[in-house]
C-alpha cells in the first residue's frame, strides 16, 4: 500500500522497471508468507521439507528485495549529490548571467548616452566654425537629446540672424566710411556741371551749334559719372537676397576698388594690380564678397594714413583647388599680441567711434561660408598682408562661357 501511494516519487527515483520489479517480489514474498502460514494452519503436522522450498524462495525474494532497496538508497544517493552540486552550480550560473546583463546593459547605455553627445558635440564643432545648419534628430521619439538638438537648433536660427544683423550693420558702416569719398567724388562732376551751364547761359548767344553740342554731351558726361559713383554705393548697400553664382575674381576685386576708388585716392594710396590670367571661377554672393574685399581694404587705408601702395594679387593658390587674393599693405603693421584677436567680434584698435571691430570678423564668416579661409601675415612698420583663400568652382571648362560667368 505505501508503495503505491508512493509510486510516483519511487519511479522518479529507480525508474519504473525497477519499481514494478521490486513490487512483484514484495507481492510474491507476501504471498509465499501467505502460503507458509496457511500450511502451518492446516497442517501442523507438515515436515521441515515442506518449508524448505518455501523458505528458499522467500529468502531468494527476500535477498532480490534488499538488493532493490540498496539499489533505491545508492540511486537516492547520488540523485541528492547531484543536487548538492547542481544547488553550488547555479548562483555561479545566476552570478554569470548576471554578469553578461550587466555588461550589456552598460554597453546598450553608453551607446545610447555617448553616440547623440558625440553627434552634438560634432555640431558644436561645426556651429563654432560659423556652420548653422540645423542638427536633424536620428530618433524618432522624443527624448532629453532631441530636445537639446531642438533647443540648438533654436540657437543656431537665433545666432544666424544676429550673425547677419552684424553683417548688415558692418556692411553701412563700411558705406558710412566710403560715403567721405562719395561725396568728394560727386562735388567734382556737380562742380563741372554747374561751371558748363552757367558758361551755356552767358555765352548761348555767341556759342556756334557745334560749340553748345559739345557742352550738352560734356553735361551729360559729369552726370553720368556722377550717377555711376552713387548706383554703385547703393548697390553695395541694398538689402538682397544671397545669390550664388560664378564670378570671376579679377572682376571681383575691380568692382570693389572701384566702389572704393574715391576713398583711395583720398587718402593718397597707389594701387599695384597682379592678376595670374585665366584663373578659374568662384562660386559666390557678389555682394557678400564685395563686403569682404572691401574692409580688407578700408583696413589696408586706415593702416597707410600717409599714403603708400596697396598691391593686390589673384593668383592660384598653393593649397590644390584654391584661388589666393593678395592685399599687402605699407601700413602700420599688427603688433604681435593683438595679432590672434583681430578677427574676433568687436575687437578693434580704432579710436571710439572710428571702428567697430566686426569688419575681420564678419569677413571671415563670409569667407568660412564659401568653404575658404582668411591668412594674415603682418611686420610693424613694414605692413600687413591679408589672404583669402577660395575654392575654384568645379564646373566643367565648355560651361566657363562669357554668359555664365558674370561681370561685374
Ligand atoms: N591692414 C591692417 N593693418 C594694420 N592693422 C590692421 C589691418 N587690418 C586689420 N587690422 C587690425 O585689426 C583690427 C580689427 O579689424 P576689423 O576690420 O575687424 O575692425 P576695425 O577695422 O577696427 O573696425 P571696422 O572694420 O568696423 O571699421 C583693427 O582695429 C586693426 O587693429
Ligand atoms: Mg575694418
Amino acid at each position: 500500500k505505501i508503495l503505491q501511494q508512493e509510486e510516483g516519487n519511487m519511479t522518479s527515483v529507480v525508474g519504473a522497471n525497477q519499481f514494478h520489479t521490486m513490487v512483484e517480489h514484495i507481492e510474491r514474498y507476501d504471498e509465499l508468507l501467505g502460503q507458509l502460514n496457511q500450511r502451518h494452519q492446516n497442517r501442523p503436522s507438515s515436515t521441515t521439507a515442506h518449508y524448505e522450498k518455501i523458505e528458499v524462495e522467500l529468502r531468494e525474494h527476500g535477498a532480490e528485495m534488499m538488493a532493490v532497496a540498496e539499489d533505491v538508497v545508492a540511486k537516492e544517493r547520488s540523485s541528492v549529490n547531484t543536487m548538492l552540486l547542481m544547488s553550488q552550480r547555479i548562483p555561479l550560473v545566476f552570478l554569470m548571467v548576471l554578469l553578461i546583463v550587466v555588461i550589456y546593459l552598460i554597453n546598450f547605455i553608453t551607446r545610447q548616452m555617448l553616440q547623440p553627445l558625440n553627434r552634438l558635440m560634432e555640431s558644436t564643432r561645426r556651429i563654432s566654425e560659423g556652420d548653422f545648419t540645423p542638427i536633424t534628430p536620428r530618433r524618432r521619439y522624443r527624448d532629453e537629446f532631441s530636445e537639446l538638438a531642438m533647443a540648438m537648433n533654436h540657437m543656431m536660427n537665433q545666432l544666424a540672424y544676429r550673425h547677419d544683423l552684424l553683417a548688415r550693420a558692418q556692411k553701412l558702416k563700411a558705406v558710412g566710411t566710403l560715403t567721405a569719398g562719395v561725396a568728394h567724388e560727386l562735388n567734382n562732376p556737380i562742380n563741372n556741371i554747374m561751371i558748363t551751364a552757367c558758361m551755356l547761359i552767358e555765352d548761348y548767344q555767341i556759342l556756334s551749334d557745334q560749340e553748345r553740342l559739345e557742352m550738352a554731351h560734356d553735361l551729360l558726361n559729369q552726370a553720368e559719372r556722377a550717377r555711376k559713383t552713387v548706383r554703385s554705393l547703393l548697390e553695395f548697400a541694398r538689402e538682397s537676397e544671397i545669390q550664388t553664382v560664378l564670378l570671376q575674381v579679377k572682376d571681383l576685386i575691380e568692382g570693389t576698388l572701384q566702389l572704393a576708388h574715391n576713398q583711395i585716392k583720398l587718402m593718397n594710396v597707389k594701387i599695384d594690380r597682379h592678376y595670374t590670367s585665366n584663373l578659374p571661377p568662384i562660386h559666390g554672393d557678389r555682394q557678400q564678397l564685395n563686403q569682404v574685399f572691401l574692409n580688407i581694404i578700408l583696413n589696408a587705408l586706415d593702416a597707410m594714413p600717409e599714403g603708400g601702395t596697396l598691391t593686390v594679387t589673384a593668383s592660384h593658390a598653393k593649397e590644390e583647388g584654391f584661388i589666393a587674393i593678395d592685399f599687402s599693405d605699407t601700413g602700420t603693421g599688427i603688433p604681435e599680441h593683438i595679432l590672434p584677436s583681430i578677427f574676433d567680434p568687436f575687437f578693434t584698435s580704432k579710436p571710439l567711434g572710428k571702428g567697430t571691430g566686426l569688419g575681420l570678423s564678419v569677413s571671415l564668416g563670409i569667407v568660412q561660408k564659401h568653404g575658404g579661409e582668411i591668412r594674415v601675415k603682418s611686420h610693424v612698420a613694414r605692413g600687413s598682408t591679408f589672404t583669402i583663400l577660395l575654392p575654384k568652382a568645379k564646373v566643367p571648362a565648355q560651361l566657363q562661357t562669357k554668359e555664365q560667368v558674370q561681370t561685374s
